[in-house]
């Protein structure tokens, strides 16, 4: 062992040796926490450590009452890095967006285009058992309008959870909203004014595109790294060339590539917007999905009131439909209660209720832990099929959470195509460019594995492989 290794990293150059000498391949079972500390005479703490840390990195991931196993993402050459545009874009994409919604919410065999994680292990049962009990509870109270920012005992839970994380919140500056999707028109809303340029990531989840379209603001494209979230050298350089009012980001999990921006990026980041005045609008709905062992702290965590704005719901997480969502706002709660109350009024009185008393019970963390590790196993399920049906020069990201993966294929091919096709033989997905506020991504398109795994989806992702490489060879004949 060298001098001034810990203990859990003389474990890890263990398992990096059985991976170089192939005693361990792609997939396989590492040892038990048990055999591996009686082989080395370590401790299991040790060994769990050094099996977190490399978990962390995405490596390796856990099975319920099965251990750990050797990611097949091993071998994956991930997405190439794009480049920074040279000037903010206006956005056209609605028609686009319209099109590709319609279609990936069609019934199809295979549902790869839409990103609904609770799909892979809803927690109906309960949710239904909550729903009834607190309409009997509530009685006709449940029927009146409710507090415009929200109820009171749902706030109370959410600041609770912060604190878990160790950020302090206090009640007053969160607004419950209709879904994240609200949170962040209504952020939006209180930092910029049509014309404004907001900084965005690319690719970047279609829905802030439409909103920025929405709203008349620009968009300027950031390149988002498949590791670690938003390149910071591509966004300090276009904050010296541009006036960037805003930057929407997911601070954990990005939607559609799956990096996850680590804790000393995220401050670098803050302070990279903070020494410019830019307004961070952190979008967070995956953060509760991480496959890390520990969520990442919202950048809100470093900030001073008035620096970001945190966007979350529970739509990922728990249900969808309820159109619950909120918003961290320190600094701007008033402005944004006045947008709350113009667009909307107030959210569903019955579907916090449930949600509040869900947090409470200990049923959701249940819940989500369980979804996660689903998540998982249906990532490493889609990462295999991939590589084993898509065309050898295929680039996929590894995602370190979300229910979403990223595919590039050559460079001339046309997402848009194989969308249409594959949509008329029952298999959805979301093509590259509704993820791009310009023309990006033609070549790439999105896979959700947030549902129940089944052997269609094998099948359908076959499919998928013929028609992409018959696609290929229709474009090279001269
Ligand atoms: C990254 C991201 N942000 C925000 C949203 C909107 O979430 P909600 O359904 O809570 O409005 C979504 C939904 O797909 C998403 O993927």
């Amino acid at each position: 062992m060298q001098s001034g290794q810990f203990l859990y990293q003389r474990v890890i150059e263990v398992i990096n040796d059985m991976i170089s000498q192939q005693v361990l391949k792609p997939g396989e079972k590492l040892p038990s926490l048990r055999k591996l500390a009686m082989q080395l005479s370590v401790s299991i703490p040790t060994v769990k450590q050094a099996y977190y840390h490399l978990e962390g990195q995405g490596r390796i991931y856990s099975k319920e009452k099965s251990g750990y196993f050797l990611s097949d993402a091993e071998q994956n050459a991930l997405p190439r890095r794009c480049q920074l545009p040279i000037n903010p874009t206006e956005v056209n994409k609605q028609s686009l967006i319209e099109q590709v919604y319609e279609g990936i919410h069609a019934p199809h065999q295979a549902k790869f285009g839409i990103a609904n994680p609770v799909t892979a292990m809803s927690d109906e049962a309960v949710l239904a058992k909550l729903m009834r009990s607190t309409l009997k509870q509530a009685g006709e109270q449940i029927l009146q309008y409710g507090a415009m920012d929200g109820l009171m005992e749902l706030k109370q839970q959410i600041v609770q959870r912060y604190l878990r994380m160790g950020l302090s919140v206090s009640l007053d500056d969160i607004v419950i909203t209709n879904g994240a999707q609200e949170a962040l028109a209504i952020a939006l809303q209180c930092v910029t004014q049509p014309g404004d340029v907001v900084a965005i990531e690319s690719p970047c989840y279609f829905g802030i595109i439409e909103l920025i379209e929405n709203l008349g603001l620009r968009a300027l494209e950031i390149p988002v790294c498949p590791d670690d979230g938003l390149w910071l050298e591509d966004l300090a350089k276009a904050l010296t060339q541009h006036d960037v009012k805003a930057c929407v980001c997911s601070t954990s999990i990005n939607n559609p590539i799956g990096s996850a921006m680590p804790e000393n990026r995220r401050q670098s980041l803050l302070k990279m917007l903070v020494e410019r005045d830019v307004i961070l609008i952190e979008d967070d709905v995956n953060g509760d999905l991480h496959f890390t062992k520990h969520r990442a702290k919202p950048a809100q965590f470093h900030a001073k009131p008035g620096q970001v704005i945190t966007c979350d719901s529970f739509s990922k997480t728990a249900a969808p439909s309820y159109r619950i969502g909120w918003m961290l706002a320190p600094g701007y709660v008033q402005r944004a209660r006045r947008f709350k109350r113009a667009l909307s009024c107030s959210s569903s009185l019955i579907n916090q209720w449930v949600l509040a008393e869900y947090l409470a019970s200990g049923a959701y963390d249940r819940h989500i832990k369980k979804l996660r590790l689903r998540l998982q196993e249906n990532k490493q399920k889609m990462l295999c099929c991939i590589r084993r049906y898509f065309p050898e020069q295929t680039r996929i990201s590894d995602p370190r959470g979300g229910c979403v993966v990223w595919v590039e294929l050559e460079p001339q091919f046309d997402g848009g195509k194989l969308f249409n096709r594959a949509i008329a033989e029952g298999i959805s997905l979301a093509p590259g460019q509704l993820f791009s506020a310009s023309e990006r991504f033609q070549n790439c398109i999105r896979l959700s594995y947030g549902q129940p795994w089944h052997e269609i989806h094998e099948v359908s992702l076959k499919r998928l492989g013929e028609l992409i490489t018959m696609m290929m060879s229709d474009e090279s004949e001269p």
